[in-house]
Parts: structure tokens; sequence; C-alpha cells
């Protein structure tokens, strides 16, 4: 299983260097082959002494080696710590923020170019999901128009937009009519994100098609998140 911690804009340098340390000892004491990914933000990014397991990301960057981007980071700054793992197409990039599918395709084209592990997010707003399946579907296939969805180091996140950060989860039998469908299309591994706690933790990893999960606001505590991971370690 996939177990991923999005810290957006949470934590500093140095809370974020004590929480990974605190998660390393406790991955490391496990026995079990899940795959831990951090995300914090770009400010606390180094080069962490980490077991297997673990890998930090970075939330965004911008799809070049370098150059005149003001207020971004490249592929430069990422590959001093040995990085190579991003997020792409968060709903916040793309709602808040404003990043169109031609954006976010480009960026995924330059991170694969470059053998990145993608986490690549979709998901609908509510107005969509008030519409039915058959809305939901056609929202969520058209932000993956242009992705290579054969790509080896791709692991997609179901986040519908509705169930970020608004402690609204979407329903066990949403979850799996939606990633059943996902599943048609998609190989690749498929995480579910939006208001995933420790209490709800079991059930959505327990869905049928369920790769892991992708964990906001849940996430920020270490020890919160760490249960998390013995959740996903006893299934
Ligand atoms: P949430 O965020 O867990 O706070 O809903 C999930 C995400 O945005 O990845």
């Amino acid at each position: 299983m996939i177990i991923a911690a999005n810290f957006k804009t949470n934590h500093t340098r140095k809370s974020t260097k004590e929480y990974i340390e605190t998660l390393d000892k406790y991955v490391s004491s496990l026995k079990n082959d899940d795959s831990v990914l951090v995300f914090p933000p770009s400010t606390a990014l180094d080069k962490f002494n980490l077991t297997e397991n673990i890998s930090i990301g970075v939330q965004n960057a911008y799809p070049v080696e370098k150059g005149s981007f003001t207020g971004e980071i490249g592929l430069e700054q990422i590959e001093e710590f040995k990085i190579d793992t991003t997020l792409i197409g968060h709903s916040e990039r793309r709602h808040v923020l404003g990043e169109s599918q031609d954006e976010v395709r480009e960026k995924y084209t330059f991170f694969k170019s470059k053998g990145f592990q993608i986490v690549y997010c979709i998901g609908e707003p509510k107005e969509v999901r008030e519409q039915g399946i058959e809305a939901v579907m056609a929202y969520n296939f058209s932000q993956l128009e242009g992705i290579d969805l054969e790509y080896e180091n791709l692991i997609i996140a179901y986040e519908p937009v509705w169930a970020i950060g608004t402690g609204l989860t979407a329903s066990n039998e949403q979850i799996e009519e939606t990633l059943a469908l996902l599943k048609n299309k998609i190989k690749s591994p498929i995480l579910y994100g939006g208001s995933v706690k420790v209490a709800n933790t079991k059930e959505i990893l327990e869905i049928k098609n369920c790769d892991g999960i992708l964990v906001g606001t849940a996430s920020w505590d270490v020890d919160a998140f760490c249960q998390m991971i013995e959740i996903a370690d006893n299934i």
C-alpha cells in the first residue's frame, strides 16, 4: 500500500525535520513493505537519511531545469536533495491557483521525462458529483487528457474536491464505484484522498481497488500519520 502525507502550507523546516525523524524511526521498526511518501513545503526540503520505503517529494515544481520563473523551483533545486517524487495536479493547484489542464500536462510530461515518481491528482467538484456518476467520470477523465497512463512511475490520487479539507469523506460506495471505473482504464496504483483520518483509514484501505491514501490535514500530526501506517500494515 501507499500512504502519503501532503503538508500543503504547513510545518516549518525545523518541525519537518523532527517529523521525519520520528516517522523514520517508526517506519524502520515495522517489517512492512508499504511505501510512505511525504510532501513537505519546499522550504523544508533537505537530504534526509531515510529507511528505504520512505520517499520525500515536492508538492509542486515548474517544468524546467532552471530559469527565470520567479517564485518557482525547478529540477536543479529538487535534484540537489536527490528528490525524484512529485505531486502534480492537486486540486488546490487546479482550483485555487488556477492551473489549467495544459499546464498540468506540461508538468507531467516534463517530470515523466526525468523519470520522476508522479502522484497525479484528479477529482470532481461538488456540483459535478451531484450530476451523477457519468458526469463524475467524464470530469475525472478530462483531467487525464494528455497524460500517459502507461508510465510505470505513475500513481493516481482520486480526491473529490468537495471532500478535501472539509471533513466530508465520500461514502465507501462512491469511492468503490469511482475507483472501479478508473481501474478499467488505469493500471497504476490508485489512492483515495479527501478527509482521510485515523478513524476512517481502515475502511477506506479495505475498499476494492484502493491502493493507498493521500492524507492532508490528518497527516500533519506525526503520531496520527504513524497510526495510519500501522493500520495499513495490518491489512
Ligand atoms: P485532506 O487533504 O486530507 O485535508 O482532506 C487531502 C489532500 O488535499 O491531499
